[in-house]
């Protein structure tokens, strides 16, 4: 995709990954971008570098605008490999640039390359670099992703150069949130950064809420937030902030999604009656059964409801593989303000639930006991009592709900 013009002589530079589907294990179904930004100057600028395997594309994009060699200044907002790992390809065109990052982007990208024979400057929040016309300035935003992260705030612009933040693994010709609208709806760009969000940024939500009143507390103006993934906000901004205030508190919607999997189909009998008896207490259920659904996309779901309901069989006195594959990815993610509840099917000694119970009081999450097992197979009593579990869930839920939202 060719260059694209954000404002004033500052391009998107980067390039559209349409067929990446497993980011670090992340199941990304939409593909992604790695945003670059060019701002031509008088000491014309790179914010960020891309993925190696893209960066010819990249470099190709500047050229189309300048002479690559024209560029005086590098800025690494992340060090992270999809960011910072096509940096060497381009310090082969410009040994004698200078580069920015912060203390511990220098350390951290120093095991990735060697920095030494290269001018790495070192800045932290406070630090400007002028430019020509343009000033940019450094805010820097630890865990929102990594510890080296910031962000670049182009000040004459109004552009924030956010990085990971606000970003969307998605693929797309659109470089502009309303541009995407257009062509596909804001529910989907919305369900975009939610899902973002739930498999990378979630367990940095204190941090980005203090980090975000602090930018809030600075006043500065922003008219386009530029991220290093998905498209770049200038239509709405408040809409992806307020998504993030919501997110950074743990908000949840009334609902509960059920993530299960199943090995002769018994614990899959039990989900219909919990779901019907959470339907009947007026709670919308989602169920996603894995090995069937991507983790990243049980995640996403789980993130949106406030009530977790996993089942499994036990097998081999423990949790079905891909249900604790996905119970420690999400226990990794820090899930918090959620209810949780297991159930299960088992032959002998049963185990899962138990185990279950176990991880997610590990995750400090509120849980709803005793969980329900089932010998074998579900009998038509059992059936019932699972429906009444569901019920009870819904009841338990609806009261958990409402003491979260004060
Ligand atoms: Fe897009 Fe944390 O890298």
């Amino acid at each position: 995709m060719k260059p694209v013009e954000l404002k004033n002589q500052i391009y998107w530079v980067g390039v559209v990954d349409w067929a990446i589907r497993d980011f670090h294990g992340y199941e990304t179904l939409h593909g992604t971008s790695y945003n670059n930004y060019l701002i031509v100057d008088d000491e014309p600028a790179l914010l960020d570098a891309v993925h190696h395997d893209f960066v010819n594309i990249s470099i190709e994009n500047i050229s189309k605008i300048i002479d690559s060699k024209k560029i005086r200044h590098i800025v690494i907002n992340h060090i992270e490999n999809d960011h910072a790992s096509g940096l060497e390809k381009i310090l082969e065109i410009l040994p004698e640039v200078n580069l920015y990052m912060t203390e511990k982007g220098k350390k951290g990208l120093s095991r990735f390359m060697n920095l030494s024979r290269y001018k790495v400057n070192i800045v932290k929040s406070g630090d400007s670099l002028k430019i020509g016309k343009r000033t940019l300035h450094f805010i820097e935003t630890p865990m929102m992703h990594w510890p080296d992260s910031m962000f670049t705030y182009i000040k004459e612009e109004k552009i924030l150069i956010s990085q990971d933040a606000f970003g969307q693994h998605m693929a797309t010709v659109e470089r502009f949130d309303d541009e995407f609208v257009q062509n596909h709806s804001m529910e989907e760009l919305e369900d975009a950064v939610i899902d973002y969000y739930a498999n990378i940024l979630m367990p940095y939500g204190n941090v980005i809420k203090a980090k975000i009143e602090e930018i809030k507390k600075l006043g500065i103006e922003i008219e386009m937030i530029a991220p290093d993934h998905g498209v770049i906000w200038r239509s709405h901004i408040d809409r992806v902030l307020n998504l993030y205030s919501d997110m950074v508190e743990a908000k949840a919607k009334l609902s509960t999604t059920i993530v299960y999997d199943t090995m002769w189909h018994s614990t899959e009998q039990m989900v219909f009656p919990i779901a019907k008896g959470l339907e009947d207490e007026g709670i919308p259920v989602k169920i996603i059964k894995l090995r069937a659904t991507p983790k990243s996309v049980a995640v996403k779901e789980v993130w949106k409801s406030r009530g977790v309901i996993v089942g499994c069989p036990t097998l081999n006195n423990g949790v079905f593989p891909s249900v604790a594959e996905f119970l420690s990815y999400l226990k990794g993610l820090r899930l918090k303000n959620r209810l949780f509840a297991a159930f299960g099917s088992y032959g002998w000694s049963g185990e899962a639930v138990k185990d279950m119970y176990e991880t997610a009081k590990s995750m400090k999450l509120d849980v709803f006991e005793p969980g329900i097992r089932v010998l074998y197979k579900p009998s038509e009593e059992d059936l019932a009592k699972c429906y009444e579990f569901g019920i009870a869930f819904g009841k338990a839920l609806k009261k958990y709900h409402a003491k979260m939202e004060v």
